[in-house]
């Protein structure tokens, strides 16, 4: 079998600082993703995600352990590990001072794309993140999420085998989102490996076939949903709408200790980890506090996983 593109053992990273106590963002993590496949990262905030790209995409030197990027070491050989990836980071930057257009051939050529070639590729992706009509503008004149587009958009412009992508859909509208997931999902299928940070977790519902949550810096659970969901298995999903909301049915809620719940109009949601018996128990003692328009009974999703599995931790 083919040796995976991203080998990750045991990474440590503690940030000193003088007076402060050691953080321990990352301690002792490991994974490795095949070729072409879109990896997520999960956790909550403080988690060690962004860390962990940092540390895989050079920006950050771990205190122990070893990350690979097509067998390049990223400490041994920053600069050849360097050229395999492109990277979008969570406090989106870009080369402020430079024109939209400047920003993508920049990048470009820093990967050896010829000048027509990324001339002509930089027209296809502004096109494709309807950036064109900003070319010339600087990208420190540009709002948030037109900044966010062309961070993006540099991921399409080198064929760099691996990507990283750090919360990639903060801030765009989700027209272009949609369309972006359907990018990343292409450039999966033409064999680039993709690592992502996301909190919204039906985007790593949808795009990833691996994810790993982290919390604290380690490996909460590992494996594909199928496999998550098993880790949380009897979580239901429940949903009840009423003709008008029966006064107390918040109360009522709480006295349940959902893992999650929420009010949306009439309609009352929450996930319960229960067997089946006690959830249709349940939904029957809060169908009889008012006039139930309809109930919906499902299984975990991912979300739910999430709560469960870092509940208590
Ligand atoms: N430069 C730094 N110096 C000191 N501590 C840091 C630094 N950067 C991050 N940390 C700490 O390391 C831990 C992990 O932070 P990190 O940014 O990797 O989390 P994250 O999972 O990306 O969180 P978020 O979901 O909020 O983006 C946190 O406790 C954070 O405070
Ligand atoms: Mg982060």
């Amino acid at each position: 079998m083919a040796a995976p593109v991203l080998e990750v053992e045991n990474l440590v990273k503690v940030y000193e600082r003088r007076g402060q106590p050691p953080v321990r963002a990352l301690d002792g993590v490991s994974f490795a993703v095949p070729r072409g496949e879109i990896f997520g990262l999960l956790g909550p905030n403080g988690a060690g995600k962004t860390t962990l790209l940092k540390v895989l995409a050079t920006l950050l030197r771990p205190s122990s352990g070893t990350a690979r990027i097509e067998g390049c070491d990223v400490t041994v050989r920053p600069l050849e590990a360097r050229r395999r990836i492109a990277m979008v980071l969570q406090e989106t930057a870009g080369e402020l001072l430079l024109s939209v257009r400047d920003n993508l051939l920049t990048f470009a050529r820093f990967h050896g794309v010829a000048a027509a070639a990324a001339r002509r590729r930089a027209a296809e992706v502004m096109e494709k993140f309807q950036i064109a009509a900003e070319a010339e503008r600087k990208v420190q004149d540009l709002s948030g999420g037109m900044r966010r587009r062309v961070q993006v958009a540099k991921m399409f412009l080198a064929d760099t085998a691996v990507l990283f992508l750090d919360e990639f859909s903060t801030g765009m509208d989700p027209i272009l989102k949609r369309a972006v997931m359907g990018f990343l999902r292409e450039e999966a299928a033409r064999g680039r490996t993709i690592v992502l940070t996301t909190q919204i977790l039906s985007e790593a519902e949808e795009l990833c076939a691996d994810i790993l949550i982290l919390n604290r810096g380690r490996q909460a659970a590992r494996g594909d949903l199928n496999t998550l969901k098993l880790l949380s298995a009897g979580v239901a999903d429940v949903a009840l709408t009423f003709a008008a909301l029966p006064p107390g049915v918040e109360a009522a809620v709480a006295a349940l200790a959902p893992l999650r719940s929420r009010l949306d109009g009439n309609t009352v949601e929450l996930s319960l980890k229960a067997e089946e018996a006690r959830v249709l128990e349940i939904v029957a003692g809060l169908a009889r506090m008012g006039r139930v328009l309809r109930v919906e009974v499902g299984g975990a999703s991912l979300e739910d996983v999430f709560v469960e599995l870092l509940r208590g931790r």
